[in-house]
């Protein structure tokens, strides 16, 4: 199966007040088309590092990241940009939200830059699914947090890119929307063959994943 994505021993170290830390120490693994995977680990250990990385808004110290068999440290940010633009959905910890677009614009927003059409219906679909149909025209401040959270994940899936990159994507949910959002992110990505990457404290959630990828300290411990 098609490779998305290829970690070859990625060290990361920060230097901080000249002291070396290294955050993540020889991790290797490979995400295929249509796999999900469950990144899971104590705070600290590494894993928004992690996605950072595989976004290629971070640069590894040592060693190679591969997007569909591409190497990232070979081509230009403006084609990284791109890559991220047309390829990579990502639900950071804080959302980012465009805080004077309506939920609908957000979400509405990737499908503009990238020319798909129907955008506002396909939006308006997509929220009414994660259960924010009466909220398509509230701005982000006017959200809950987990109101917030599920507008950035309707977001990332909208315009079908080739992964979702999701930093605790039900971390600010209760246990009704948990399994509302985790059911509609792994259904959608599925019946879409779109990758899944998530960082998750849930173990539920990492169960009904194709492959879990447990972070220890910054190692990879299966
Ligand atoms: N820009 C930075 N400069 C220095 N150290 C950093 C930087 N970013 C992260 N770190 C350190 O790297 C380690 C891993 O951080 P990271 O955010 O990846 O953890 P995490 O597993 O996502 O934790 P959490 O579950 O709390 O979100 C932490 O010890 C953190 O202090
Ligand atoms: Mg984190």
């Amino acid at each position: 199966m098609e490779n998305i994505f290829k970690l070859n021993n990625i060290n990361l170290n920060y230097n901080l007040n000249g002291n070396n830390i290294r955050v993540l120490k020889n991790i290797n693994f490979e995400i295929k088309k249509n796999e999900r995977v469950a990144i899971i680990g104590e705070s600290g250990s590494g894993k928004t590092s992690l996605l950072m990385l595989m976004s290629g808004l971070e640069k590894p110290t040592t060693g190679s990241i591969f997007f569909q068999n591409q190497d990232f440290s070979k081509i230009t940010e403006d084609q990284k940009t791109e890559i991220r633009k047309q390829k990579i959905g990502l639900v950071f910890q804080q959302f980012y939200l465009i805080p004077n677009y309506t939920a609908l614009e957000n979400v509405m927003f990737p499908m503009q830059i990238n020319e798909i059409n129907d955008e506002e219906e396909k939006a308006t679909s997509i929220l009414a699914d994660f259960g924010l149909g009466h909220r398509t025209n509230n701005l982000p401040s006017e959200l809950s947090g987990g109101e917030q959270q599920r507008v950035a994940i309707a977001r990332a899936i909208s315009f079908n890119p080739k992964v979702i990159l999701a930093d605790e994507p039900t971390g600010n949910l209760d246990r009704k929307n948990t399994e509302l959002v985790s059911s509609l992110l792994l259904d959608y990505s599925k019946k879409k063959k779109i990758s899944l990457v998530l960082v998750t404290h849930n173990s539920n959630l990492a169960k009904k994943c194709d492959k879990v990828i447990r972070l220890f300290d910054g190692q990879v411990k299966n």
